[in-house]
C-alpha cells in the first residue's frame, strides 16, 4: 500500500520510526546547547555564546522540519520531553561552562546524528525516498562542516 506521497506504507513507517529517534536526539541536543550558551564561561564567552546560539536556533529548526517530514510520510512526531529522554542516544548535559567541556559535547552529539542521519540516508536512497534523502544528506554536510570548524577552534 501506497501512502499519501507514493511511498511504500511499510517503509515510511519505519522511517518513522528512525526520524523520531533523529528528532529526540535533536530536541536533547538543542536543550543542552541552549545550556551551554547559558553557562558558558572563559576569555571565549562571546564568541561561544554567540556560537551556541546559532546552533541551537539551528537545531530548533531542524526538529521542525524532520517532525514535517515524518507528517508528510503519514507517521506522528514524538512531541513529549519524557519520550525524547527515553528515545535519544543523547545524554542530558547539565552544568557545563569550560570551553573544552562544551565544544566536545557539541562534537560528541553532532557524531551520533551524523551516524543516524548516514544509516537514514542509506535506507531513504533504497527506497526512492528522494525527499527525505535531500533533507537528511543537507544536514550532514553542514554538520561536517561544523566539526571542522569546532576542532580547529580546538586546536
Ligand atoms: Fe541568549
Amino acid at each position: 500500500m501506497k501512502n499519501q506521497i507514493g511511498l511504500e506504507s511499510g517503509y515510511a513507517n519505519q522511517m518513522t520510526e528512525k526520524l523520531n529517534k533523529l528528532l529526540s536526539n535533536i530536541q536533547v541536543f538543542y536543550m543542552n546547547t541552549r545550556g551551554f550558551h547559558w553557562n558558558i564561561t572563559g576569555k571565549h564567552f562571546f564568541k561561544l555564546h554567540e556560537k551556541f546560539e546559532e546552533l541551537y536556533d539551528d537545531l530548533n529548526e531542524k526538529a521542525d522540519e524532520v517532525a514535517e517530514r515524518i507528517l508528510m510520510l503519514e507517521g506522528k512526531p514524538v512531541h513529549a520531553f519524557s519520550d525524547y529522554l527515553k528515545m535519544a542516544d543523547i545524554q542530558e548535559k547539565t552544568n557545563l561552562s569550560s570551553d573544552q567541556a562544551t565544544i566536545k559535547e557539541v562534537l560528541d552529539a553532532l557524531l551520533v546524528l551524523l551516524k543516524q542521519e548516514r544509516e537514514i540516508a542509506v535506507s531513504a536512497a533504497e527506497n526512492g525516498d528522494d525527499g527525505t534523502v535531500d533533507l537528511i544528506t543537507g544536514y550532514i554536510s553542514g554538520q561536517e562542516k561544523t566539526i571542522w570548524m569546532l576542532n580547529a577552534f580546538l586546536k
